[in-house]
């Protein structure tokens, strides 16, 4: 196969920052995408729906003339988090789900969840309304191994909160190991799971072995071989449950470079030449639009997108670093020559 259409994907996890930031890194979402789920993890976090409203006119007024593209809103749950604002910022459309992270997992995560019994209420409504719930799925337990945190997490919180409160949508987020698959694979449709580019790509080795790769470096952090060959049969199974949400998360090359580096991989510009190049290596390019383009509107409720983009067998001219008013980008580095563009 030399060209392959699919319906225009969308992206279920995206960090587009604020500013300057923001400015340089949408085009290359809005190039390839029609829509993604905006993560709140601004400082400070978009909490309500005003802070919502306000971040979504922020996006548009960035977005260069003659793009289109639709942001869809998050809120960033707190342990205040308002159960009728919340409601009314779903009923007017303008919010799609509510982020949960457990405090202290990852980047911006300071105003997140300690005590799971204190969003009890805002997850029962959410559930009434069918607003899904967008889950960061690691625990933040020091003693806990850091590849050990999404495996316990969902032992220990996430399914206690699915068995009370059923009829909740929860999307599993950036899942990362072979247990998170296994338990998707166990659930009935109110479970979703996203996937990201760079963890069908890089396991542990290739962020540690023969000097630290910072650029590497992302949360939930990447797991041994076995995991990331889970991931990406899951992927391109072609199931229902699974679908794509890069996690694109850009910081500048001087936050990650430091000996407290910044998680995060920035994977717009070349996660859709990425993937086909990973469903053709798995025999499964004619599942490719199932992942980036059918299942995840399918879980939403929202409809497939009615343009395409067509992928064609030549090695596309990407950026290795993006710049910005606050320093340059480095692009993810998938550590092999790309051999799909995006015409
Ligand atoms: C994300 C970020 O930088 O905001 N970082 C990351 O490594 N994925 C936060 C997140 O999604 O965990
Ligand atoms: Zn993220």
């Amino acid at each position: 196969m030399t060209s392959l259409t699919i319906a225009r994907p969308d992206d279920w996890h995206l960090h587009l920052r604020d500013g300057a930031m923001m400015r340089a890194v949408l085009p290359w979402t809005a190039r390839d995408f029609a829509r993604a789920i905006i993560m709140p993890n601004l400082v400070p976090p978009v909490v309500t729906g005003d802070q919502a409203a306000a971040y979504r006119d922020r996006i548009l007024s960035a977005l260069p003339d003659g793009m289109d593209f639709d942001p869809l809103m998050t809120l960033y749950l707190t342990e205040d988090t308002d159960a009728d604002d919340v409601t009314a910022a779903h009923q007017s459309g303008l919010v799609k789900a509510v982020k949960l992270y457990p405090a202290g997992a990852t980047t911006n995560s300071a105003s997140g969840v300690t005590n799971f019994d204190n969003i009890r209420p805002v997850l029962e409504r959410m559930a009434e309304i069918g607003l899904p719930l967008c889950v960061h799925g690691e625990v933040t337990d020091h003693d806990i191994d850091i590849f050990d945190r999404e495996a316990v997490f969902i032992d220990r919180v996430l399914d206690p909160i699915r068995r009370a409160t059923p009829g909740l949508r929860v999307v599993m987020e950036h899942i990362t190991t072979s247990n998170a698959v296994d338990y998707a694979r166990a659930q009935d449709d109110s479970l979703g799971a996203t996937i990201t580019t760079h963890h069908l790509v890089i396991n542990r080795n290739h962020i540690l072995a023969g000097g630290i790769k910072p650029h590497y470096y992302c949360l939930p952090v990447a797991k041994r071989e076995e995991h990331r060959l889970a991931l990406r049969a899951a992927a391109t199974s072609g199931e229902a449950r699974f679908f794509l949400g890069t996690d694109s998360a850009p910081h500048t090359d001087a936050n990650k470079l430091l000996p407290c580096g910044c998680a995060g991989c920035f994977t717009a510009p070349n996660t859709l030449p990425i993937l086909a190049q990973v469903f053709e290596e798995e025999s499964a390019l004619d599942r490719l639009e199932a992942f980036t383009s059918r299942n995840g509107p399918k879980f939403y409720g929202l409809p497939i997108n009615k343009g395409t983009v067509t992928l064609v067998k030549s090695a596309p001219t990407l950026p290795s670093h993006v710049d910005t008013d606050e320093g340059p980008v480095t692009v993810f580095d998938p550590g092999f020559d790309l051999m799909w563009s995006v015409q």
